[in-house]
Formats: structure tokens, C-alpha cells, sequence
């Protein structure tokens, strides 16, 4: 069966589905994006998904292409049209097509595309058994992190050097030599007391949903909680590491620049959130 994509009000086979030339999307980067996991038939965090994709909307003064009512129906057509169980669906939404021009177009309406592609979430909680290695890259980003924007050249290219380099991710370093983010998840750190660390929100980073529930499942674990900065060579030094992300989920990490954190397996107390934030995915039906 083709795969059936979403395109500015029709469901269309991939190979006919295609956005115009002079979209601004394809020529400026001018749109935000989402990546929502669906794990046996069911959308995961569907609602602060969408909350976080107005935001996106909003802060670049894009239009909503539809009403959040409507956009939940595509949504859930798109993954019943595909009849996948554990997906990824994609929702991208850009300024609309107009003349090439840099300023905002008066006139143009938004263009909505939902693609939904089949994804093996066991085989992301299999891994989670032995972790991932991963390396560090400076982060060349912009300064509106916040916003999740289509334009990844940055991120592409560090995830890309992680694969070079035998990796999974890439951790981003400012220029101060603190940890912002990873390419495409959110990174945290364990300290020999016990403390989880992760970035505050406010710095320049994405609010990731997964990093959101997490934070809920180490309230409810009544595991002690920071949100600040921390540098790389505090990374290495940490007794656990692990990233989390719709599509990596909680995923230990083991080795930074071929260094191992702790004895270079995943730790207990990731091993701990990994396995809630599972009950959690397993149970959400
Ligand atoms: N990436 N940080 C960045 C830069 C990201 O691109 C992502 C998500 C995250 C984690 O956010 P969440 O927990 O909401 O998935 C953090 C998606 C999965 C992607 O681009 O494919």
C-alpha cells in the first residue's frame, strides 16, 4: 500500500503529493514543524504538540492553515489513511506561496502538509537497554531555539557529524562550553547525588514535550530536579547522561566523544525514568 500524505486540503499517494516552487518553506525556511509519535494507533502528547505548534505559529506570525478542531481530524485521518500503529506523524506548516520576496507576503494562506510514517518504537526501547554514543559539535544555531522552525541546516549538519563519527546525536555546545541541546533531542545529566540537570527552557532552547513528561515522571519518582546550564566537560564527569525526544523517547547515554560516562552502561536512575516513561507510551491508549 502507497503511503498517503496531506497536502493543503486533499489526501494524496506520496508520489503525486507536491508543494509549489514558490512556497516559502522551500525557498526561506518560512514555517514550523512537528513530529508526533503514535505508538499502537495512538497520538502521544497530541495536545502540548499542538499547543507548541501555535506557539511556533505565533511567535513568526505565520496563520493557522486551520482551527485545532479540524487539524485534529487530518491528523487522525492521516494516520488511519496510512493504517499504521507505531508511526511518526509530520505536520508542517509554512508562510503560504508567494513571489519571491523576503518580507512577509500581504495575501498568501498557509500551507499545511501531514505526512505519517511507520516507526519501530521497539526496537528505540530495545536500544534503550545498551544506550548510544554520541559526540559534541558547536552549536551554530540562531537565537530563537524556542521556536521550532523548519530550517534545521545546523542540526542536519551536526547529526551528520555524529553518524561520521560513529554516534547517534550530537550534543550542542555554546561559546561559553555549556550543553544547550542535542541536534534533535534534549540532553540531561545525572550528578553523583542523585540530581538530574537539564537546560532551563528559557535558555535558548526547545521546550521538548518528552523532556516535559519526564520532568513529570521524576516529580511523581520524587527525584530531585534542576533547570540550568551545564558544560561539557561536566557531562563527561556525570554519573549518567541520557537524551529524550519524541522518536528517541528516554535514551541513555553512554559515551560523549568517545568517553564513557560512569562505568559506560546506562545507569539506574535513567534506567528508572526509561522504564516509567514506557509504562507511560505502553499505557496511553
Ligand atoms: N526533534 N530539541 C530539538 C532541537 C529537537 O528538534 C527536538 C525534537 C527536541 C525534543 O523535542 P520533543 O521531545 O518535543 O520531541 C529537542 C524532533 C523529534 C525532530 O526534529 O525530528
Amino acid at each position: 500500500m502507497s503511503r498517503v500524505a496531506y497536502v493543503n486540503g486533499a489526501y494524496v499517494s506520496m508520489d503525486q503529493a507536491s508543494v509549489h516552487i514558490e512556497d516559502r518553506g522551500y525557498q526561506f525556511s518560512d514555517g514550523v514543524y512537528e513530529v508526533v509519535s503514535i505508538r499502537r494507533g495512538k497520538c502521544i502528547d497530541m495536545e502540548p504538540h499542538l499547543d507548541r505548534l501555535w506557539r511556533s505559529m505565533n511567535e513568526l506570525q505565520i496563520d493557522e492553515p486551520m482551527a485545532r478542531g479540524p487539524m485534529k481530524v487530518v491528523m487522525a485521518e492521516t494516520i488511519r489513511q496510512n493504517r499504521l500503529q507505531d508511526a511518526i506523524l509530520y505536520i508542517q506548516v509554512s508562510r503560504g506561496v508567494a513571489r519571491r520576496d523576503h518580507p512577509f507576503p500581504a495575501d498568501t494562506v498557509s500551507s499545511l502538509v501531514m505526512t505519517c510514517r511507520r516507526f519501530n518504537f521497539d526496537a528505540v526501547k530495545e536500544r534503550a537497554k545498551t544506550g548510544i554514543k554520541v559526540i559534541s559539535q558547536p552549536d551554530v544555531r540562531w537565537g530563537r531555539c524556542d521556536i521550532k522552525s523548519i530550517s534545521l541546516l545546523p542540526n542536519v549538519l551536526a547529526k551528520q557529524a555524529a553518524r561520521e563519527q560513529g554516534g547517534f546525536e550530537a550534543l550542542l555546545i555554546d561559546a561559553d562550553g555549556y550543553v544547550t541541546e542535542g541536534s534533535s533531542t534534549n540532553v540531561w545529566m545525572v550528578t553523583s547525588e542523585g540530581k538530574l540537570i537539564t537546560r532551563s527552557t528559557d535558555d535558548n532552547i526547545l521546550p521538548g514535550i518528552t523532556r516535559a513528561s519526564i520532568l513529570s515522571i521524576a516529580g511523581e519518582l520524587q527525584m530531585p530536579v534542576e533547570e540550568h546550564a551545564f558544560t561539557l566537560e561536566e557531562a563527561k564527569d556525570a554519573t549518567e547522561m541520557f537524551l529524550t525526544s519524541s522518536t528517541s523517547c528516554a535514551m541513555p547515554i553512554t559515551h560523549i566523544d568517545s568517553q564513557a560516562i560512569g562505568n559506560g552502561k546506562p545507569g539506574p536512575i535513567v534506567a528508572r525514568l526509561v522504564e516509567q516513561y514506557w509504562a507511560m507510551m505502553d499505557e496511553a491508549v
